[in-house]
């Protein structure tokens, strides 16, 4: 029988809040998917007190941040059934703090605990050619290690005209320099990443006796 409900968690990072924007349409989207429950949560800061002083909007929003999403704990990896990443762009690669949440998986690895659960990703970078696919790539690397099952966005999901240039194959992205918003077509992209993934993970744990595929997916887990 499916898990019911399957549990999708939206991982992220973010400094400023955007990345923390875009990962409510994806969670949007992944509660689109009948039987699913979605939480939002996110990595510790590990920029220190100091570095806030006197920087009153970044604290605030640091403030913000903390009140709105709890910090995930492994356990919340574990029992998630598919799971988001989402990071700012920091000097064209994933932030160091959603690398050193990842870091301390070392023993889940060892035990195959995130093992064919499928992994989307998410990203907001200051400018277009900044690094956002690297980034998106970037993050894939550790997941891929872990055993998990990357979910894309496959052209032309996206849709025609000015849309077709939101997002990426790799993941959602918000490019926010000069203080663009969010558009419809990122959201929309967003979205779609979202119902990809919990869709995916409702597949994954479809517990069907008719294909058996999920059974042996998971036998190999063990
Ligand atoms: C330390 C640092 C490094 C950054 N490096 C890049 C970069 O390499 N490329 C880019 O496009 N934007 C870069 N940015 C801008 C952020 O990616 C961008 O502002 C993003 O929207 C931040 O997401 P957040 O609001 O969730 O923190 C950087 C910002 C910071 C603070």
């Amino acid at each position: 029988m499916p898990k019911n409900p399957l549990k999708i968690l939206i991982l992220f990072y973010s400094f400023t809040g955007t990345v923390a924007e875009l990962a409510k349409y994806v969670a949007d989207g992944a509660s689109k998917v009948a039987n699913v429950e979605v939480s939002i949560k996110r990595v510790p800061e590990l920029l220190p007190d100091e570095f806030f002083k006197g920087k009153d909007p970044l604290l605030k929003i640091r403030k913000d941040l903390e009140s709105k999403y709890p910090v995930a704990t492994k356990e919340d990896l574990i029992e998630a059934d598919g799971i988001a990443f989402g990071t700012p762009t920091h000097f064209g690669s994933f932030a160091a703090q959603l690398k050193e949440f990842i870091d301390q998986l070392s023993g889940e690895w060892l035990q195959g605990k995130l093992v064919n659960k499928p992994a989307a990703v998410f990203c907001a970078a200051g400018t277009t050619h900044g690094g956002e696919e690297l980034t998106l790539l970037s993050t894939m690397i550790p997941l891929l290690n872990l055993g998990m099952l990357p979910v894309g966005i496959p052209y032309p999901v996206q849709g025609e005209g000015n849309g077709f240039d939101a997002g990426s194959p790799y993941g959602a992205v918000y490019v926010t320099g000069g203080g663009r918003k969010l558009s419809e077509a990122d959201q929309k992209v967003a979205r779609i990443l979202g119902t990809r993934l919990a869709t995916m993970a409702a597949i994954l744990n479809c517990g069907c006796d008719h294909c058996n595929f999920c059974h042996d997916l998971n036998k190999k887990v063990e």
